[in-house]
This record gives structure tokens, sequence and C-alpha cells, in this order.
């Protein structure tokens, strides 16, 4: 068993407040569900206001996690990004090793997660089964949070997770804690800080670069296997000031809006299914090998 804490240090010797100021990754996602509670769990008698009252060690990492998000995610840091990783020459694995390796990310100091990113990602996976979807949205399950990876790159926290949102425009007042943008190079660049800024009304997402991060990463990894409504969910996830919010309506063609349908439909099952049993992966082990057979090649590139 691979000691995970040491390997974090090893390969994170720079590790400092700059690039990691969460404690595991799973703090962001923590505050997700502060800032979107679980309807049925709503419904069920805990009110919001006792959402807010926990403890939440980690909520001073995230402002700090977003101050950094929003005065580094520039439109050149995203080229740059894009650039160094979407040619695919870091490493080749089987999806099955690229899971184990994703597994490292887990920090054995935070004491809220003692399930690692695959458990998180086998319950997207089968809660969305539980309900009957059709099996590339299972899939898409499995595989939405594989772009993480990028954390074992090396990349700082706040360039693989975190709320994505355009960059080339003006920021939308719907981002969470939209006052971090003020120290972002791109504040002083006037093109940008226009409601449309490089862009046009209505041109559509697919010419719109979001902030760098997961989302982006793990879509241009299976653009070529799965069916685009699953694409929609694996790249705009984090995309919670449009998907959430409705900042960007403007940018919106007519097949984004009929695509972010999926999008909305996904949202529940990354936040809502995490479950302190986990499930019993010997026993659905050979249903998730014959679904990752359907659909992707024996290994995939990063
Ligand atoms: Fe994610
Ligand atoms: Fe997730």
């Amino acid at each position: 068993m691979i000691n995970k804490k040491a390997m974090n240090d090893q390969m994170h010797p720079l590790s400092s407040s700059d690039t990691h100021p969460l404690s595991s990754l799973d703090v962001w996602e923590e505050d997700l569900l502060e800032r979107y509670p679980d309807p049925e769990t709503i419904a069920k008698g805990k009110t919001t206001e006792e959402y807010r009252n926990y403890e939440t060690p980690g909520r001073d990492s995230v402002r700090e996690f977003y101050r950094l998000n929003h005065t580094y995610q520039t439109f050149d840091f995203v080229r740059e990004k894009r650039e160094q990783y979407l040619k695919f020459d870091k490493k080749e694995m089987s999806v099955w090793d690229a899971f184990n390796f994703l597994n490292q990310l887990v920090d054995d100091s935070d004491p809220d997660t003692d399930l690692d990113q695959f458990q998180h990602l086998l319950q997207t996976s089968e809660a969305i089964r539980a309900d009957g979807h059709p099996d590339w949205m299972v899939l898409a399950g499995l595989f939405h949070d594989m772009g993480k990876v990028l954390c074992l790159f090396d990349e700082p926290q706040w360039a693989v997770v975190g709320d994505t949102f355009p960059v080339g425009c003006a920021w939308s007042d719907k981002i969470v804690y939209p006052e971090y943008f003020k120290d972002n190079p791109d504040h002083s660049n006037e093109l940008y800080q226009t409601k449309y800024g490089v862009y046009s009304h209505g041109c559509g997402l697919r010419n719109v670069q979001l902030s760098w991060g997961h989302d982006e990463y793990v879509y241009q990894m299976m653009k070529d296997y799965l069916p685009e409504p699953a694409l929609y969910m694996l790249r705009y996830h984090s995309f919670y000031s449009q998907h959430r919010e409705h900042g960007y309506d403007h940018l919106m063609d007519d097949h984004d809006r009929e695509m972010f349908k999926w999008v909305n439909l996904f949202n529940p099952y990354d936040l809502y299914s995490k479950n302190p049993t986990p499930p019993d992966w010997t026993q659905l082990r050979p249903y998730y090998e014959d679904l990752v057979a359907k659909y992707l090649p024996a290994t995939i590139k990063f």
C-alpha cells in the first residue's frame, strides 16, 4: 500500500498555501454542498440554516482557494494550459490504472473523507444507474472527475477544481466570491471587461473558453468516445454560474440550451450521491468492465 501522504509530499515539494490551500480537493465539493444543499434533505426537515450552522473547518481555506483561482485564471493562462495538456503526451494508461493513479489524491489528514476519489465516481455512476439512465450517462458519472489527475501532474488546486467560468469577457456577479477578481490581470483589459468580450451574442459555448480545470481536460480526453450529452456533462459539470445561476445565458445557443438539460440532470448525482457505505466493487466490477470496453479503447492518453 502506497503511503499517499508521503507520496503527496514528494510530488509537491513546493507545496504551500499558494498552490494547495485546501486540505483536500473534496473540501471544494463540501463547500458546494453548503451553497447548494440537497433539496430532498431539506424536504426531510433539515433547513438551510442547519446546513450553514455546521462547523466548516474548510471555510477559510475555501475562500483562500477562490482568491487564488479568481486571481490567476486569466485568458492567457487558460490558453497556456490548453497547449500544455491537450496534446495528451504525458501518460497513457488503461482506465483501471488511471483510477489507481487518481486515488493517490486522497489526503490522509482530511478527517471527512474516508472515501477515495474512485468511491465518489462509483457512487455517482451507481446512483445514475439505479435511476435507469442510459449506460453512457453511467459512464459519464464514472469518469466525470478523472481530470483531477492534473493535481498529480503538479498543477495547483486552483487550476484543477473550483467552479468554472468564461474567460475573455466580463465575470458574472453570479460567480462565487466575485470580489476576488479584482486582482486578476484581465481586470485591466478593457475588451475582456465588456459583457461579450472576445465572444458574441449567442455564439455557443463551444466557442467560449472556460477557466482551466478538470472538466475541460476530461472532456477533451473523452470527446471521441462518448455521445454528446455525456460530453456536455463532463465539460460543464463545474460551471455553476451557468447551470445553477444562469449568469451566461447570453453566450449560449439553442443547442447548448438543449444539452444543458443533461448537465442539469447530472448535477444532483454528482453533489448528492455521497454515501458512507461504499459500493461493493467486487460485485460491480464485471458490469463496469463491460461498460468501459463497450465505449473506450484499451488505453487512454493523458
Ligand atoms: Fe468535478
Ligand atoms: Fe464529482
